[in-house]
């Protein structure tokens, strides 16, 4: 959201002929690419002019062209933002006469669903690519694979999606809670979905970053091929997709058949997603497994590595190679950086700031995304009657006051700060509903974080933020987003434990419990 005050603005009504299309009135927009703002600017950056002789649209590139057209949907007001038009067509409507100039703070906007806790079905995502678009975020992670579900179709190994996709039952509420809903729950995107995704973000001018998580929350890959497993530590065969949350014992085994299947899968991804990142995880890999395993253990000695951190760094490194060699770049989670780090790779800061700051410094490229911050499946207040009471407490002003770059860093460093990206996780989100009840307004303030040079932290405006949400929520409400409201949860969004039962509220300052 970036229709910040913008100096020179006199509001004097330009008529637009509204030719009942959706979207800016193509007749009656000029759109062009000025190589000075490029210069200037880079390809993100736009010039808006609505005048007496209409309205222009420069980018620096095509890019800034479309953010460009996001404003102006801004300045014709909330029914801008309905799917079908509301009114009939050739009714005037109104622009104020302005001038926007603007570019982007960050090149990495970022926002990551996971879609392996809980399935989001294709029309959901293009929705959020819709909903992203419109708050000029130009990423969207899909965490497509975890130890609950495998959700993207590869033509080799058809059982990740025939068994993988696929769980019995799913544990309600946190790790901790008694409740289970009874009900399979699972789903995947075709190869055909995929492309379709990819390309309507195309589109919208943004990337589909895939992740496939290794060498931990493999659960749903080794329930499907069993041999992935630690095959001499425990009786892989018997396991299912998992149907609980937390950090799963059941890793991959750090064999030459692992390292040659997940081949396999990548060269699939690599041909559905032309992100130049490609997202391998790497977080939370418990290594009881690999101390007890034989095999484990004698590629340890065989590579002469000095621990299981360090097989956890050959593991990343021989895909970092891989990547590399097919014009691609690794990024993970800051656990890779354990073990050293392969060169050229770039980290997801996810538990607090540290890793991203070690990792600049050691001049890898960053997305900062802290969960202390921006995970948005925290809750975003105390009260009783958030639907579902885990992680910190995070409200809309914490976010709008969240900076990505932490002032320790020197400019060089600061330099390889990418950008930054919110971060949903949806065991706790079994719907669509859900998910827009905890991303919605906070990722209207990060959006503003993540394209606006605001002040420092302390200095931000949040009272100015918070009057220009007023227009917002009336734009949310044209788009149908199921927002929390300022006031608190609706009705229907309320989701109070049954009776006598605790869904288990978490201290506050204690880590986030899922
Ligand atoms: C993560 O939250 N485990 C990346």
């Amino acid at each position: 959201m970036t229709d910040k005050p913008v100096p020179g603005l006199i509001p004097a009504p330009r008529h637009l002929t509204d030719t009942g299309r959706h979207g800016p009135y193509a007749d009656d927009v000029r759109t062009r690419i000025d190589p000075e703002l490029t210069e200037r600017l880079g390809p993100e950056g736009y010039r808006l002019t609505v005048g007496r002789c209409g309205v222009d649209i420069a980018g620096g590139g095509e890019a800034g062209v479309f953010w460009g057209r996001q404003t102006l949907r801004q300045l014709l007001g909330p029914d801008e933002f309905r799917k079908a038009p509301v009114r009939p067509p050739d009714r005037e409507r109104t622009v104020p006469y302005v001038t926007v100039e603007d570019a982007p703070r960050f090149a990495w906007r970022g926002l990551m669903l996971d879609v392996a806790r809980h399935f989001m079905p294709k029309d959901g995502v293009l929705r959020y690519i819709d909903l992203i678009a419109a708050h000029k975020l130009n990423v969207l992670h899909l965490h497509l694979t975890d130890d609950q579900g495998w959700r993207i179709g590869i033509e080799r190994y058809p059982r990740l999606t025939e068994v993988g996709a696929w769980r019995e039952r799913t544990k309600y509420g946190h790790r901790a809670s008694p409740l289970w809903d009874e009900r399979p729950h699972g789903g995947y995107y075709t190869q055909d979905d995929i492309r379709e995704i990819v390309a309507y973000a195309a589109g919208r001018h943004i990337t589909v970053v895939p992740e496939i998580d290794i060498p931990g929350h493999s659960q749903a890959a080794i329930a499907a091929y069993p041999e992935l497993g630690n095959t001499d530590v425990i009786d892989t065969a018997s396991l299912g997709v998992w149907t609980t949350w937390g950090i799963n014992p059941n890793v991959l085994a750090p064999t030459d058949n692992t390292l040659r299947f997940y081949e396999g899968v990548l060269e699939e991804v690599l041909g559905l997603f032309p992100s130049p990142f490609v997202h391998i995880g790497g977080d939370e890999c418990p290594k009881d497994q690999w101390k007890a395993s034989p095999t484990a253990q004698a590629r340890i000695k065989e590579l002469g590595l000095a621990d299981e951190d360090e097989l956890q760094s050959w593991f990343i490194r021989h895909f970092d190679r891989w990547l590399t060699a097919r014009g691609r770049r690794l990024i993970g989670w800051d656990e890779i950086l354990e073990g050293g780090l392969a060169e050229g790779a770039a980290v997801s800061s996810w538990r607090g700031y540290a890793g991203g700051i070690a990792a600049a410094r050691a001049g890898h490229d960053v997305v900062m995304c802290p969960e202390q911050q921006v995970y948005l499946d925290h809750r975003q207040a105390p009260g009783d009657d958030e639907p579902m009471p885990i992680g910190y407490v995070r409200t809309l002003e914490d976010v709008y006051r969240f900076e990505p770059v932490p002032p320790q860093l020197t400019p060089a460093e600061a330099a390889r700060v990418l950008g930054t990206q919110a971060n949903v996780w949806t065991e706790v989100m079994e719907n669509q509903q859900r998910v827009d009840y905890q991303v919605f307004p906070r990722l209207a303030a990060f959006a503003e974080v993540a394209w606006s040079a605001l002040p420092a932290p302390a200095e931000r405006d949040f009272a100015g933020f918070e009057s220009r949400m007023t227009a917002h929520y009336a734009r949310l409400d044209a788009l149908g987003v199921d927002y929390r409201p300022p006031s608190g949860p609706r009705p229907w969004q309320r989701r109070p434990a049954p009776e006598g039962v605790s869904l288990g509220r978490p201290i506050e300052g204690a880590p986030p419990i899922v």
